[in-house]
């Protein structure tokens, strides 16, 4: 029931490993790639107790020994004190140039222990296991590593391909289920961005999926590092193409701010949400039927996931400051703001050319209600 997606980047080449129980065979997956039966895993509270065990288990057998430090979970780990933290640890530890360093846990995890891993000693190489949907289908892959600024969310970073992913699959049915849906946000952004015919599979599948059938959780994962390995592989340091990937971030990273990176919004609800904006808009600029942003929203509200400005609880700021916030997001370019717009369901776009009065009504219009 494992299967595997390649990602071929050349010397960075790497395998994205796909099913139940990887976890438990860990050992026989990462032992390849050692020079010593030695391992340095970074992990948070929460994921650190439901599965570090099962990894130390699934090493033993290949006489692989870890360290694990656990950090704080949550959005404001990916910081500066933490990212300090876990370098330093990683330099006491004498993590070794040719040693592996495991980032176990969500996109929070993954993004900073890959951009530890990036700059230590020049460049250590890493293993993913994500444990979250979202990070099993987008952060885990693609070698986008980071932290967040007071300026923005992954401001500061570098490209850092891991050499391994293990996405244990049964690792979600530990998650709880508005996180496993804020991942299913990023799933359907997939088929919105480039396969028609794989959103109109989750039409069927997504509500099974998100009961915990693992055949379609496996198809989902699969047919998402799938799309995400050929666009990465396009376009590795997103010169291009790999903006499409960003398809509703745009609204998303403005949201987020506007939120403070806290509960009230978790980044695949907003961007469920942000994928909704840019159907809209690009609905309301002729590029694309009305139906296609109603077929949308229509499968985010039968998932029981959040799909308009109005899910948000509490204040927003207006629309000014919203447009001001996504003026701050790492795809403008000549001061411009880059969105990704679609002619269709699966066909998405990146354009520069929107109009300002265009974005601002329809984010007075979410506001608002309308
Ligand atoms: N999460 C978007 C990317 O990896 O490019």
């Amino acid at each position: 029931m494992i299967e595997t997606v390649h990602v071929p980047l050349g010397e960075r080449a790497y395998d994205v490993r796909i099913g139940p129980g990887l976890l438990e065979r860990a050992g026989a997956e990462v032992a390849p790639l050692l020079h010593r039966p030695r391992v340095w895993v970074v992990t948070d509270a929460t994921v650190g107790p439901l599965h570090l065990d099962t990894l130390r288990a699934g090493l033993a057998p290949q006489g692989i020994t870890l360290e694990a430090l656990t950090l704080p979970a949550g959005e404001a780990t990916k910081s500066w004190p933490h990212f300090e933290t876990c370098v330093d640890w990683l330099l006491e530890q004498r993590v070794e140039r040719r040693d592996i360093v495991i980032a176990l846990g969500g996109g929070v995890i993954g993004d900073l222990v890959g951009f530890a891993a990036a700059v230590l000693r020049r460049g250590v190489r890493f293993v993913q296991i994500p444990t979250s949907l979202l990070a099993q289908v987008d952060s885990s892959v693609g070698g986008k590593t980071g932290i967040n600024s007071v300026h923005g969310k992954n401001l500061i970073g570098a490209f850092h391909q891991p050499s391994l992913v293990l996405a244990d699959t049964a690792l979600l049915g530990t998650l709880p289920r508005r996180d496993l849906l804020a991942g299913y946000g990023e799933v359907v952004k997939y088929g919105l961005l480039g396969d028609a015919a794989f959103f109109d599979w989750l039409e069927v599948h997504g509500p099974k999926l998100a009961d915990g059938d693992m055949a379609d959780r496996i198809a989902a994962v699969r047919r998402s590092v799938e799309m995400k390995a050929e666009i990465v592989v396009r376009d590795e340091t997103e010169q291009g193409d790999r903006a499409l990937l960003n398809l509703g971030h745009t609204f998303c990273h403005a949201l987020e701010k506007a939120t403070g990176y806290s509960d009230r919004l978790l980044h695949g609800e907003g961007v469920a949400i942000g994928c909704a904006l840019a159907f809209e808009l690009s609905s309301r600029l002729g590029l694309c039927s009305q139906e296609a942003p109603s077929r949308v929203r229509a499968h985010l509200k039968d998932m029981g996931m959040r799909c308009d400005l109005a899910d948000i609880p509490g204040d927003l700021p207006g629309a000014e400051a919203l447009v001001d916030l996504m003026g701050q997001d790492k795809k403008v370019l000549d001061g411009k703001i880059r969105f990704i717009l679609a002619r269709g369901i699966g066909d998405a776009f990146v354009t520069s050319e929107v109009p300002c009065d265009e974005v601002l009504r329809l984010l007075n219009d979410g506001l608002t209600g309308r």
